[in-house]
Formats: C-alpha cells, sequence, structure tokens
C-alpha cells in the first residue's frame, strides 16, 4: 500500500523538471464576464516532464517551486539567501498521469495579482506569474512533495466523496476524480460530488473535462457555484459551495452515516467554516464546532486545505 513520501526535494537539493505545456484556461480580458474593475483572472494548466520514480507523488500532495531571482525584501533586510521563499501548489495530475503514464506532473495555477477597484495591478504575484509565463523547455526548481493528510484512501473504498472546491482549490480534484474514475482506483464503487465555487461561469476550469466525466460516469455529479452570476434559494445573495451543500443536505447525511469523506480545498482562507457548517447542518450534530471537526478528521472523515 503506497504511503505518502514526503520533503524529498529540498531548497539545499532541489530537482529540476522541463515544461512540457503551459495553456490558458481562462478566456482573454476583453471577453471575459469579469468587469474590467476587477483586473483578471488568468488560471494555466502547467504540464512538466518528470519521473515519477524519482518524485513518487500521491495525488492531493503538492510541490515545492523556487521562482528565480531574488527577493527584495530579503536583499534590502541583508539577509544571508535572499532567494525566494517555495510556493506550495497542489498536484493536479494522478498519481500515474492522466493516460497512466509516470513521466510527468501537472498543476493548475492562477496569476496571483492584486488590483485596486479600477483593475489596476498593485501588486503582481511572483511565483504564480513565473509559473504562467513559463515556456516548453524551460527549466522549473522543484521541492517536495510535501504533505500527508490532504490525499486518497489507500486501501479499497466505496463510500462517497464530497470535493469542495474554491477557486484553484480545484487541482487537486482534477486529478483525483481521474484516478477514481478512470484508473479505477481501489476498486471504487461510491459517488463523487464535486461542488466546485467560481465568481464568473468562464472561471470555472476544465469544465470539458468533468462534464465528460458526468456523462460517461453515473456515480459522479459536477456541481458549480457560481457566486457573481447565480442568487442562492436560502436568501438570495451569492452562490457559494456552502449553499449547494445545503441543497445536498439529505444526501450529506445518508452519505456520512456510511462512512462518506469531504474534501475542501482552496481559498480564501477559512472558507471550510461554512461548508463544516453545512455538514453539521445535515448531520443534525449537537457537538460544538471545532470537536465535530476534529472527530471527523480523526475518523478520516475530512481534510482540508485551504490556503
Ligand atoms: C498547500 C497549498 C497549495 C496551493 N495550491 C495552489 C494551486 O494549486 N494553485 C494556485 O494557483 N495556488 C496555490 N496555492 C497558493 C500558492 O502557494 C501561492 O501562495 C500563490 O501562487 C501566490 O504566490 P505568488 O508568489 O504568486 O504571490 P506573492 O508575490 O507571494 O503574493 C501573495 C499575496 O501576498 C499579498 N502581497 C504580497 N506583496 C504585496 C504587495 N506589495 N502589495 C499588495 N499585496 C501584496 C497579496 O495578497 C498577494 O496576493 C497553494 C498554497 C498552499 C499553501
Ligand atoms: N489561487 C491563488 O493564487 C491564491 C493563492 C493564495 C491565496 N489565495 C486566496 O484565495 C482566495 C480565492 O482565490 P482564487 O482566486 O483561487 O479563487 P476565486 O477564483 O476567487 O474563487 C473563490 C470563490 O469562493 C467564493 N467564496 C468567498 N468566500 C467564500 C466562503 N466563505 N465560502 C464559500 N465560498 C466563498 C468566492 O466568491 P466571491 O469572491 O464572489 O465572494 C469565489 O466564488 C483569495 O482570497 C485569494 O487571495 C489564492
Amino acid at each position: 500500500m503506497p504511503t505518502p513520501q514526503i520533503n524529498l526535494f529540498k531548497k539545499s537539493n532541489p530537482l529540476l523538471g522541463k515544461v512540457i505545456s503551459n495553456v490558458c484556461l481562462t478566456p482573454a480580458p476583453e471577453k471575459a464576464k469579469r468587469p474590467r474593475s476587477e483586473g483578471e483572472s488568468a488560471v494555466h494548466r502547467i504540464t512538466i516532464s518528470l519521473n515519477h520514480d524519482t518524485y513518487p507523488y500521491l495525488i492531493g500532495q503538492s510541490a515545492g517551486v523556487i521562482p528565480p531571482g531574488n527577493d527584495p525584501a530579503k536583499v534590502e533586510k541583508g539577509s544571508p539567501d535572499t532567494s525566494y521563499t517555495i510556493r506550495l501548489y497542489s498536484i493536479a495530475s494522478p498519481s500515474h498521469s492522466f493516460g497512466q503514464t509516470k513521466d510527468k506532473i501537472e498543476f493548475v495555477i492562477k496569476r496571483d495579482n492584486v488590483y485596486d477597484g479600477e483593475g489596476n495591478i498593485v501588486h503582481r504575484g511572483v511565483c504564480s506569474n513565473y509559473m504562467c509565463d513559463l515556456k516548453p523547455g524551460e527549466e522549473v526548481i522543484l521541492t517536495g512533495p510535501a504533505g500527508k493528510k490532504f490525499i486518497l484512501p489507500q486501501s479499497d473504498f466505496d463510500g462517497d466523496f464530497f470535493f469542495c472546491a474554491t477557486g484553484t482549490g480545484v487541482a487537486p480534484f482534477f486529478g483525483m476524480v481521474e484516478e477514481l474514475l478512470e484508473h479505477k482506483l481501489f476498486r471504487f464503487q461510491g459517488n463523487i460530488y464535486l461542488i466546485y465555487g467560481a465568481p464568473y461561469s468562464d472561471e470555472i476550469v476544465l469544465r470539458d473535462y468533468f462534464e465528460k466525466m458526468q456523462a460517461k460516469h453515473s456515480n459522479f455529479k459536477f456541481i458549480t457555484a457560481i457566486s457573481r452570476e447565480e442568487k442562492n434559494s436560502f436568501d438570495g445573495g451569492k452562490m457559494y459551495i456552502s449553499h449547494r451543500l445545503r441543497e445536498l443536505s439529505d444526501t450529506i447525511e445518508t452519505s456520512l452515516a456510511k462512512n462518506a469523506k469531504i474534501y475542501i480545498c482552496g481559498g480564501p482562507k477559512g472558507m471550510e467554516k461554512g461548508v463544516i457548517d453545512e455538514v453539521m447542518a445535515a448531520v443534525k450534530t449537537s457537538l460544538p464546532y471545532e470537536e465535530f471537526k476534529k472527530e471527523l478528521e480523526v475518523k478520516e472523515q475530512l481534510f482540508v486545505e485551504t490556503y
């Protein structure tokens, strides 16, 4: 049974990967639904050549990236090491990669820019822009793998999965869905509910893939929550993934009693609270929030990766 291996490559002994492809998954700003005053949302799928025997990751783990150059803040402070801090990115390819090969690793990365109220850039995210600008053939400095908890069960499991994602939090679920449904990991027979939230409908990336999987596999449900286009039916406010969970409350109650697993990934940090509140309401628990969360985590029914 595979166990997650961590920190095989560090800043002091990193691994070089070569870019195979870099595809922007979101429309050009002039064609996008996002108003110009809110800036741009650019999400890329980046594929890097990497031998899995050298870098044996499990889907759900993250990889570290060291952007090239010197961190001006460290230079100003006179730090002895002025290189940039490692940024983590969820691995988006299944443990055996798409097509069951073991020679590449993929990421889903958003340019993490900060905009003023008029759509002008105030800060360009250092590493995310470096990654989104990479060209085929260029090399990337990687560390990791990182994380050992946010992974799929490593033995036969026939309960249901609730994958709850906001924004680029969808990255690990891309690989998990492929691994469970296409690679038939651990003879999986349960249902997968992917509940995926984004501000605008054209910022739901990999939609074609998930819709194809839904058409092919009756046990896969692809559910979106488009916060700035849809209103929820409970208070008429923004549609968040938590509202979609409320719509599924009967299913959650039944599934959780049968050992279902809930995975939550994405931002903003703390977003898991709204999701877990809905699960608590669905199962009608009288436990306080922290106790309920801890209990689910101990029973390996709850996995949270928010950033
Ligand atoms: C476990 C984990 C998994 C992750 N997975 C993914 C993933 O799959 N995909 C993905 O896209 N991201 C992911 N992230 C986030 C990623 O690690 C980075 O945090 C993100 O890409 C931003 O890094 P950056 O170097 O581009 O931005 P930085 O330059 O480090 O800036 C980050 C933020 O700091 C603030 N900031 C910094 N400097 C300024 C300034 N001068 N003015 C105003 N604001 C400033 C802003 O809020 C900015 O958005 C993950 C994070 C974690 C912890
Ligand atoms: N991806 C990155 O590069 C990155 C890195 C580090 C940190 N972050 C942080 O993570 C957050 C989202 O990043 P993103 O750009 O990847 O996502 P995104 O595309 O903006 O999608 C996030 C979605 O979650 C919604 N949301 C906000 N609060 C929520 C809550 N409490 N419960 C459920 N849904 C909620 C948002 O709605 P509304 O926005 O319409 O309210 C939006 O629809 C930002 O705060 C960002 O600073 C992102």
